[in-house]
């Protein structure tokens, strides 16, 4: 049986992270889900959605790397960028009230009447929200921001849409080993969400240093298989970087899977299929999948299942990025 890259396991783990939530997050058969779709093979979700740490997802996992950083630079404001309904921004915001530091939101948007969902949340853990009308305008606010904090004596950190860097992906290289001790086999596929790429250049990195066999396919909320593919690869390598290993070689070592086939009519708008899935999960087993990420990356998985892709034989894991506060945004 292929080993484990042992020396860059070691690099992984000595990474510095803060603690924010309890772990490992449950992985759980769910047999009348998979009775409801027919013929379907083993499935199993690992239950992202359910990190207990400000409504959880995939973001907490990030976030404990990025800030981590942040706080061993001095940093006392994060600031960072996303839709009006972020996930991502929430679990910022949540961090930085736990971690004692400010909070600057950029949100691309219009400032909502009423706030509801992860906008409300933002505000509750006390982040300031700033409102620019397009994505282009994100980045250059951000630095507005950075520089006007430094001016006044301040050191904040700018952390990038997604906590999508090398960096914050260790996060879910991590969470691959948190999997293989968790499981007596690993499983054939891991199906999830995927759009700025960190949680898919992660699961891909550490399925490699675990020398797993598992397939990993990044279902795309927004992007095209193509754009999916460079920006993972580039996280990738980067996290070749952070461990040591020759980080083009751990790009190139498996195929980046992505299907942006499930998109719909667009990022956050529902489709038949993300529907379809999210009544099913949620009639079947009371879990809840979203709109704009979760739902569609399952209407993939019951896709690719209907298709005959995967063998009855084979275990499938579903991983649940969260992203369950965004059904009470408007
Ligand atoms: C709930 C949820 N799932 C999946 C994703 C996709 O993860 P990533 O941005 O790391 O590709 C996001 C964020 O974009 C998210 O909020």
């Amino acid at each position: 049986m292929p080993q484990p890259d042992r020396q860059a396991l070691a690099a992984l783990y000595a990474v510095p992270s803060v603690s924010l939530a309890h772990y490992p997050t449950p992985i759980e058969e769910v047999a009348r889900f998979r009775a409801a779709i027919l013929s379907a093979p083993r499935l199993l979700i690992k239950r992202d959605d359910a990190i207990s740490f400000g409504f959880g997802g995939n973001k907490v996992r990030k976030i404990e790397m990025v800030t981590a950083r942040a706080r061993a630079d001095g940093a006392d404001l994060l600031i960072t960028t996303g839709g009006v309904q972020s996930n991502h921004c929430r679990v910022t915001a949540a961090a930085a009230a736990r971690l004692g530091m400010r909070c600057v939101i950029v949100a691309n948007g219009t400032p909502p009447e009423r706030l509801s969902g992860n906008a409300l949340l933002d505000s509750l853990f006390g982040a300031e929200v700033r409102y620019v009308a397009s994505r282009e305008e994100r980045a250059p606010a951000m630095e507005d921001v950075a520089s006007a904090w430094r001016a006044q004596g301040g050191r904040p950190s700018v952390i990038p849409l997604g906590a999508s860097t090398p960096l914050g992906a260790l996060g879910f290289v991590r969470a691959v080993g948190e999997m293989v001790a968790q499981l007596p086999f690993p499983p054939d596929y891991i199906f999830h969400s995927t759009s700025s790429g960190g949680t898919q250049a992660g699961l891909v990195a550490g399925c490699s240093l675990y020398q797993l066999a598992t397939r990993v396919i990044g279902i795309s909320a927004d992007e095209s298989v193509a754009g999916i593919q460079s920006t993972v690869g580039a996280i990738i390598e980067g996290i070749g970087g952070l461990l040591g290993v020759d980080g083009r070689a751990l790009a190139l070592s498996r195929p980046i899977e992505a299907d942006d086939r499930f998109i719909g009519d667009g990022y956050g708008v529902p489709s038949a299929a993300s529907r379809e899935a999210q009544a099913l999960l949620a009639s079947s087993e009371a879990l809840v999948v979203d709109h704009t990420y979760t739902a569609k990356a399952l209407a993939g998985m019951i896709g690719w299942i209907r298709e005959g892709r995967i063998a009855a034989d084979q275990t499938v894991l579903f991983w649940h990025t969260g992203g369950q506060v965004g059904i009470f945004g408007i």
